[in-house]
């Protein structure tokens, strides 16, 4: 089988959404303690980029999550393979993920920081696949809406591969 990648959203387009993003969430955030919280390994490349157009104090910190085997559909369990460094009580979370298919792993982080008391959870995504949802939930900020196509690049893997393609990009195969 051979693979054709097919450009869905180019490397421009994405800088200046992210722009936009990190503009919104510079003024939400002014004057609090914003943690950002990537949540590996996708949202790595889209969270170096985001964090650098957000102007004022933040604070960075990994969350290793696995909600995949090596194929393209969610097992549905969520499993923590590696905690934040740091307590989140009273300050101001912004789980940063790549990309919102069912909505499980957004759901099942969202349960477990309200249980650390944070002073807000708030979700900042660059991907949605609304017609996947298996459980709703809000993104408060989104870069992109995108139809039901497996996506790879710019931080999104398929077997770990093309996670370092600077465009979003749709695996073909034949
Ligand atoms: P969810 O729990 O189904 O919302 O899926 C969340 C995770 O699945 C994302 O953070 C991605 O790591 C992965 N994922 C979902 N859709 C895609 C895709 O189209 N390409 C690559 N990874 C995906
Ligand atoms: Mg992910």
């Amino acid at each position: 089988m051979s693979e054709r990648l097919v450009t869905m959203i180019d490397a421009p387009t994405i800088a200046a959404r992210v722009k936009e993003l990190g503009a919104e969430i510079s003024k939400a955030y002014e004057g609090k303690n914003l943690v950002l919280v990537v949540v590996l390994k996708g949202s790595f490349v889209f969270a170096a980029d985001l964090a650098r157009a957000i102007e004022g104090n933040l604070r960075v910190d990994f969350l290793g999550v696995r909600s995949y085997g090596e194929g393209t559909e969610t097992s549905g369990v969520v499993q923590i393979t590696q905690d934040l460094s740091r307590p989140i009580a009273g300050e101001d979370v912004l789980i940063v993920e790549d990309i919102v298919d069912t909505g499980l792993t957004i759901a099942h982080l969202m349960d477990l920081f309200r249980t650390r008391n944070p002073r807000s959870v708030r979700v900042c995504a660059l991907l949605h696949k609304p017609a996947r949802a298996r459980v709703s939930v809000e993104v408060d900020y989104l870069g992109f809406t995108i139809e039901d196509k497996f996506v790879v690049g710019y931080g999104l893997d398929f077997g770990e591969k093309y996670r370092n393609l600077p465009y979003i990009g749709i695996v073909e195969r034949s």
